[in-house]
């Protein structure tokens, strides 16, 4: 697991030539699916200051828009503004739009092979300071995890998030660990990886996959359309924020502090991470087919169906 920093991003000669481009495009989905995290030490996208102001301007205190505010680019939706006034919810509106789109082009154009290919899942706003926020355990932002979506199972497909803080004083902490090739070795039998997948080939798990496929959208939304491998990823989840010797180890970990208007890019289903502190990130997220994959047998359902001696995505 690294930092790999992207300096030339923006200077000229840097991506400006195609054929090379396309190289170190290919070179960028390579490193992002070997578990590393790619690190613009400056926005490497287009922001107007006016919208940054806006979201710094915020304070915690007064105001409704600071709990779970997401943008769907489906739709054009905001969600999680709460009792905003009407004004401060279409100028966020506004800002969250521009961000997603511009975000959207930076990513189809820094990873090639991805474009046109990933569907947009949503957009936030996070603007609550993470250090010390009191939640349950499954929730908590603090501890190592791997992400998986309850109601958006992802079908083997991955998660790529596109993070920046938008914080002009304070870094973002990160710590992040070993990457899913290494981290199911250790523990994803303990996890219940064995049972599950044995549950999945079970007569009632084959019923249940034939009225998935004979239903289709029909069969219902969130667990109705899980497979094997999403119903493991979310037990993954919890399983590693509740192993206290995981949490607590300090080998094959690194701590980040991403610098106020940094951005970072990572397959956050893939490499385990935990907030220590923070406050006013936003952040795009992708889901890129797992048929886009330069290399597929790194990504997570590969590696747990390898693991497991069988498919865990029918
Ligand atoms: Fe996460």
């Amino acid at each position: 697991m690294a930092l790999i920093e992207i300096s030339d991003y923006n200077t000229p000669g840097g991506w400006t030539d195609p054929q090379s481009s396309t190289q170190r495009s290919r070179d960028c989905c390579r490193q992002l699916e070997e578990g590393n995290i790619l690190f613009f030490r400056h926005m490497p996208f287009e922001m107007p200051k006016a919208d940054l102001e806006f979201l710094t301007g915020v304070k915690q205190s007064d105001s409704a828009l600071h709990k779970n505010i997401s943008y769907r680019p489906k739709g054009d939706v905001l969600r999680g503004v709460g009792s905003a006034p009407p004004e401060a919810t279409e100028r966020l509106h506004q800002v969250m739009r521009s961000y997603s789109q511009n975000v959207t082009a930076f990513i189809s154009r820094l990873l090639e092979p991805y474009a046109g290919r990933f569907r947009h899942d949503f957009a936030s706003y996070r603007a609550i300071e993470e250090q010390g926020r009191d939640l349950p355990v499954h929730r908590r932002n603090d501890l190592m995890h791997v992400d998986a979506f309850p109601t958006r199972p992802t079908r083997g497909d991955r998660i790529l998030r596109c993070f920046t803080n938008v914080n002009p004083a304070e870094s973002r902490v990160w710590v992040t660990g070993e990457p899913m090739s290494v981290l199911a070795q250790r523990f994803a039998r303990d996890a219940g990886l064995s049972r599950m997948a044995a549950q999945s080939s079970s007569p009632a798990g084959r019923l249940r996959r034939t009225l998935r496929h004979v239903l289709g959208p029909l069969a219902g939304k969130g667990a109705a359309q899980r497979t094997a491998y999403d119903e493991f990823m979310l037990s993954f989840h919890d399983y590693l924020k509740e192993r206290q010797d995981y949490q607590a180890e300090k080998q094959g970990k690194l701590r980040t502090e991403f610098p106020p208007f940094s951005t970072w890019i990572v397959f956050t289903d893939g490499v385990p991470h935990s907030v220590l502190s923070g406050r006013l990130a936003l952040e795009q997220t992708f889901i890129i087919p797992l048929s886009a994959m330069i290399l597929p047998e790194k990504s997570p359902a590969r590696v747990l169906e390898k693991l497991a001696g069988q498919p865990l995505l029918t």
